[in-house]
C-alpha cells in the first residue's frame, strides 16, 4: 500500500492484458472474469509501453535467457494496464490468472482457458499480475504513478 493510505485500505494490484491478449481481443473477456469475480477496477489504460517502462516492470529478469524476447513482445503492440482493488486481490488475482505456463495452468483460470504458450520462449500468457503486495506497490508506482 502506499505510504499515505490507511492500514485498512483496500488491497491493489496491478495488472497487464499483455499484447496477446489484446490481439487476440480478450481485453474484454479478461476484464470480465476480473470484475465477475468482484474486483473493482479503479484505474485502466490502453497503451504501448515504451521499452523503459517494460524494462523497469522486469527487471528482476534481467539477465534471464528469456528477457529480451519477453520485454521486445511485450512491447510489440497495445497492452492494457489496470489498477485492480478487492480483498486479498494480489494473491486473488495469481489464482485466478493461473500458474505461469498456460499448458499447466489449470482449466476454469485465464492462463489455463485461453492462453497459448507454444512457439514462444518467452511465454505469451495473457496477463501479468503483481506476485506479492510489495511487487504491487512497486509496480502500481510505475504504472499509474498518478494513484500511488
Ligand atoms: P508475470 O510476471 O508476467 O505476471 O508472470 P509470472 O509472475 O507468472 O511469471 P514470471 O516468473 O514473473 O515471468 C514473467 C514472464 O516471463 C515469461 N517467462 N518465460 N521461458 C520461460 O521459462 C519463462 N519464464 C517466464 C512469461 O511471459 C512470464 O509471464
Ligand atoms: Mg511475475
Amino acid at each position: 500500500m502506499p505510504q499515505h493510505l490507511p492500514d485498512d485500505a483496500p488491497e491493489r494490484t496491478l495488472i497487464l492484458v499483455k499484447p496477446d491478449g489484446v490481439a487476440r481481443g480478450l481485453t474484454g473477456e479478461i476484464l470480465r472474469r476480473i470484475e465477475a469475480k468482484g474486483y473493482v477496477l479503479k484505474g485502466l489504460r490502453l497503451e504501448v509501453a515504451p521499452r523503459e517502462t517494460l524494462e523497469q516492470h522486469y527487471a528482476e529478469h534481467r539477465g534471464r535467457p528469456f528477457y529480451e524476447g519477453l520485454v521486445s513482445f511485450m512491447g510489440s503492440g497495445p497492452l492494457v494496464a489496470a489498477l485492480v482493488e478487492g480483498e486479498r486481490v494480489v494473491e486473488g488475482m495469481r489464482v485466478l490468472m493461473g500458474s505461469t505456463d498456460p499448458t499447466l495452468a489449470p482449466a476454469g483460470t485465464i492462463r489455463g482457458d485461453l492462453g497459448r504458450a507454444w512457439d514462444t520462449p518467452h511465454m505469451e500468457n495473457l496477463i501479468h499480475g503483481s506476485d506479492s503486495v510489495e511487487s504491487a506497490r512497486r509496480e502500481i508506482a510505475l504504472w499509474f504513478p498518478e494513484a500511488d
